[in-house]
């Protein structure tokens, strides 16, 4: 047995390899669970995200890192092909079509195995094991299998399909039984919750009445008071008005901000976005659009696909509107620092979200807590945060003509309607912060927690 009291299982550590060294990575989870880990004395087990070799477990920022090192036929088959090219878009809702191979289910089940004995191997008798997202879904059930003793939860990061698509799994029964292992499961929203529990019963036959006590919707969020101290401080609205400046002052500025992936309807936006200027509804002339688009997952091929169609689009637009004084879009295709992303939040005047399928998706509520009382959010209602964020400008991403009009109603709305809605938004991440989230998942997890019915 180890000697960590809480064991994080998640496929990146909180930290990665670059050049030769450790570096913290950023992100609202890690500012959530470090702590947590740091407190207990606890143990982070994960992939260090390009290094192949292999590392002993190393103290770092107060916690033991347990790094598992990904061979080249792990990255590419339990990484880059099932986690990405097969359970990603099948979580989405197909928004490209999975791939099934017997090889990549091969190596992800031998895969999370490995992630398992890592915890098994680091966990203290009676410990908490908190595991984290669809990389690693048969991790509750190996560890179970080893250690009855310990406290097992599993949190989804990303959406749960509905029965139908997820009936589409060759192996679908096993990742259910490898969830079930776990005595806490989380999901982002009650519909995910729903979704799990009749794959359950459908696939399982168990009665999901059995699983009352066990499977519940725990809604992330952010790292609220980490945005507002960056958004307050006078740097970061020094380099705001900056930013409007290098972009020729528009009148009107427009942002996106994501990973590059095709759940997140970046082409869906950018095609609302010319049909605009087309129409004469915007003006090229005192309209500026900017889209961060951070690279991501560029082993695989429909990503690479992606960032040909959006490249293509932007050069279009350019071509069509663009200016020697201003481009219409300016397209960033890598990722900005935290203070530099909160800059653009505070440049902007309006935000948009437009994903096709998003577990919940963070920009929205960090765009919330960041601008406080003004500045507009258009939100896809297929994003999770739609559920708690009702009054920005709610959009279905596929309907071009619906999405046109909200962003004209985005670029029109009054002030003071624009400071009322985003008030009552930044009111809802105020009291729901990732801090909260973290203590009421693991609360859940204590093995005298009271259930669910009895504490709400
Ligand atoms: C999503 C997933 C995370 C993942 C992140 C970045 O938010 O839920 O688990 O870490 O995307 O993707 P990457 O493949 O670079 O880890």
């Amino acid at each position: 047995y180890g000697n960590h009291a809480l064991v994080v299982v998640a496929n990146r550590l909180p930290a990665y390899r670059s050049e030769g060294s450790w570096s913290p990575s950023p992100g609202g989870l890690v500012s959530a669970v470090a702590p947590m880990v740091r407190e207990s004395h606890g143990a982070w087990i994960g992939w260090g995200g390009t290094s192949e070799e292999e590392f002993e477990p190393f103290e770092f920022d107060g916690m033991s890192l347990v790094p598992v090192a990904l061979g080249a036929e792990e990255h590419e088959r339990y990484y880059e092909g099932f986690s990405n090219a097969t359970l990603w878009p099948l979580y989405h809702d197909l928004v490209v079509p999975p791939q099934f191979h017997r090889s990549w289910w091969q190596t992800y089940r031998s895969t999370n195995a490995r992630f398992a004995q890592a915890a098994v191997d680091s966990a203290a008798p009676g410990a908490t094991v908190w595991i984290h997202d669809f990389h690693l879904q048969l991790v509750p059930e190996m560890i179970r299998a080893q250690r009855p003793d310990v406290r097992i939860g599993f949190f989804n990061h990303i959406p749960f399909p509905s029965e139908t698509i997820f009936a589409q799994l060759p192996w679908r029964d096993s990742i259910l039984r490898g969830l079930l292992g776990a005595d806490v499961i989380g999901f982002q929203l009650a519909s995910d919750v729903k979704n799990f529990r009749s794959a359950v019963s459908r696939y399982l036959d168990i009665d999901s009445g059995r699983l009352s006590n066990t499977v519940h919707a725990y809604p992330i969020s952010i790292d609220t008071a980490a945005i507002h101290e960056v958004a307050e401080a006078e740097e970061t609205q020094e380099l705001a008005r900056q930013m409007r400046v290098e972009l020729g002052d528009p009148r009107t500025l427009i942002v996106g901000i994501d990973r590059l992936d095709y759940t997140k309807g970046i082409l869906h936006r950018l095609r609302a976005y010319q049909e605009l200027l087309e129409d004469g509804v915007l003006d090229p002339q005192d309209t500026t659009f900017v889209q961060v688009a951070e690279p991501s997952r560029e082993g695989v091929e429909s990503y690479q696909d992606l960032r040909d169609d959006v490249e293509q689009l932007v050069g279009n637009i350019n071509g069509s509107f663009g200016a020697l004084d201003g481009a219409a879009v300016h397209y960033f295709h890598h990722s900005y620092s935290f203070e530099s992303t909160v800059a653009l939040y505070l440049a902007a005047d309006v935000l948009l979200v437009t994903s096709l399928r998003d577990g919940m998706n963070l920009v929205a509520k960090e765009y919330v807590a960041a601008r406080h009382n003004n500045g507009t959010l258009v939100l896809s209602e297929f994003a999770g945060a739609a559920a708690e964020l009702h009054d920005a400008l709610l959009v279905n991403p596929h309907d071009i003509a619906g999405l046109k009009d909200a962003i004209r109603l985005g670029v029109e709305m009054p002030a003071a309607e624009a400071g009322k809605r985003m008030a009552s938004m930044a009111d809802v991440v105020e009291r729901h912060d990732i801090h909260r989230w973290a203590r009421t998942f693991l609360a859940d997890l204590q093995p005298t927690a009271p259930t669910r019915e009895l504490r709400t």
